[in-house]
């Protein structure tokens, strides 16, 4: 007799929890948004303050930017309708290459569909079997995932710690290639990475180093040049890479390096070759974002106004906001629940923010995360503290965030570190836990 097959919808059918958050009335994601202004939002005829945004230079609702993107509509149509290499390469799409290795002082630059794409062609593309990425245990999803694409072994090291990165190094074969990888600024804590120590760590183990400059471009280094610029590092580290769906108000994403790695990338990474290239509304916006960014540099210098205010509110009024040095101010909360309640309580009083929840962030470490943007002004601030100080008398600060429920890993990758810790390395970068990543 033949066995059943296992019904694979079973699980939707038994998932509950968003059924469960909505029955409660504290549903936050999905949010329907009617009008977007930059620093606020219209949702149900209702006005709320956005803080849950990456906009941070408001270039996104810029009316240059808007008509740079119509007018390349109006060029080259709604959609390229290809791929890149074989019918989807408009001279929009050249252009931006050469405005951004300009800009942030590269060989050369390669566009991808997305900054998730980005990651993922150049990881997978650039490694080998038998190779090792080393990469912080806080990096994005877009990494994480990535790395599932390379035939390389996965290899964590502690956020921020060059001395684990050592440790790490030292363990592998030294005739492996090494690529070690790091978001510049870190989506969800806020805290830039520490690349000084990490890069010479690196370089002394003959190791290649990879920034995701995604929520630095624009916020950090001179004109917003990124990370790596901030620390005059420009000319060690090997590849940066970044994304149009933050500063630069749009989508997509790039690599940028030496040239031949560029043209090796343009041949193999797949998810540039079998996809369709950046619609010519993307490409003719974000030419148009990078020339106001670079010409405006009192955007940032605002950005940064407004950041150290909310810093020092934030703290005032008793909350927690970890070790953030930028615009992403995350509010420790710890449960998930409670999470989920602050965040209602904000909507309901005008402030749009956004829960962070395992996976992306540690277990029962949930955040209320907030970011903020040069075009807000410091009315939208102050009434953002008012609103904050009010629920805080209502529901307290969480001073005590950490939260773990008994027998819950508090990391993704928290298992493998602490085997390796314990000396077990090889049983500790099995593929298991990668999938569930999904910051
Ligand atoms: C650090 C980091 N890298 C990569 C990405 C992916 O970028 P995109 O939204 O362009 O796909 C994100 C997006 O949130 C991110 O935060």
């Amino acid at each position: 007799m033949r066995t059943l097959a296992r019904d694979l919808f079973q699980k939707c059918r038994d998932y509950r929890d968003s059924a469960d958050a909505k029955a409660q009335g504290f549903y936050p994601y999905f949010r329907q948004i009617d009008e977007t202004h930059g620093n606020y939002v219209m949702c149900d005829g209702e006005r709320k303050i956005m803080i849950g945004s990456n906009n941070y230079l408001g270039l996104a609702q810029d009316e240059r930017v808007i008509e740079a993107a119509c007018e390349a509509t109006r060029a080259y149509g709604a959609g390229c309708t290809g791929s890149r290499l074989l019918n989807g390469t408009i001279r929009l799409h050249s252009q931006l290459e050469e405005a951004l290795a300009d800009f942030l002082q590269r060989e050369a630059v390669l566009l991808f569909s997305t900054g998730f794409f980005a990651n993922q062609g150049a990881l997978a593309s650039l490694t080998e079997d038998g190779d090792v990425i080393l990469c912080d245990r806080e990096n994005h999803a877009s990494i994480i995932d990535g790395c599932q694409f390379a035939p390389a072994k996965l290899v964590p090291y502690r956020h921020n710690s060059a001395s684990s990165l050592g440790n790490r190094l030292k363990r592998q074969a030294p005739e492996a290639g090494k690529l070690v990888v790091m978001d510049g600024v870190f989506s969800m804590s806020g805290d830039i990475a520490d690349l000084p120590p990490q890069l010479e760590v690196a370089k002394s183990y003959g190791a290649r180093v990879y920034v995701d400059e995604a929520h630095s471009l624009g916020v950090l280094g001179p004109k917003g040049r990124g990370v790596v610029h901030h620390f005059g590092l420009n000319d060690d580290v090997d590849i940066v890479m970044g994304t149009f769906s933050k500063s630069l108000g749009s989508m997509g994403g790039f690599i940028a390096g030496d040239r031949q790695m560029i043209e090796f990338l343009k041949h193999r990474a797949r998810c540039l070759i079998f996809t369709a290239s950046l619609a010519p509304a993307v490409a003719g916006g974000v030419l148009k974002a990078l020339e106001i960014m670079q010409q405006e540099p009192e955007r940032m210098e605002q950005l940064w106004r407004n950041t150290h205010k909310m810093h020092e509110g934030f703290k005032r009024i008793g909350f927690k906001i970890g070790t953030t040095q930028t615009p992403i101010v995350p509010i420790l909360i710890g449960s998930e629940a409670k999470a989920f309640m602050f965040t209602q309580r904000l909507f309901e009083e005008g402030v749009f923010a956004t829960p962070a929840i395992y996976p992306a962030v540690r277990y029962g470490e949930a955040i209320v995360r907030t970011s903020y943007m040069a075009t807000h002004t410091d009315d939208d601030l102050d009434h953002v503290l008012e609103i904050f100080e009010k629920l805080a008398r209502e529901l307290g600060t969480f001073d005590d965030p950490a939260y773990v429920e008994p027998g819950r890993r508090r990391n993704v990758f928290d298992f493998r570190l602490d085997a390796s810790e314990n000396g077990s390395e090889g049983a500790a970068e099995g593929q298991n836990g990668y999938h569930q990543a999904t910051k």
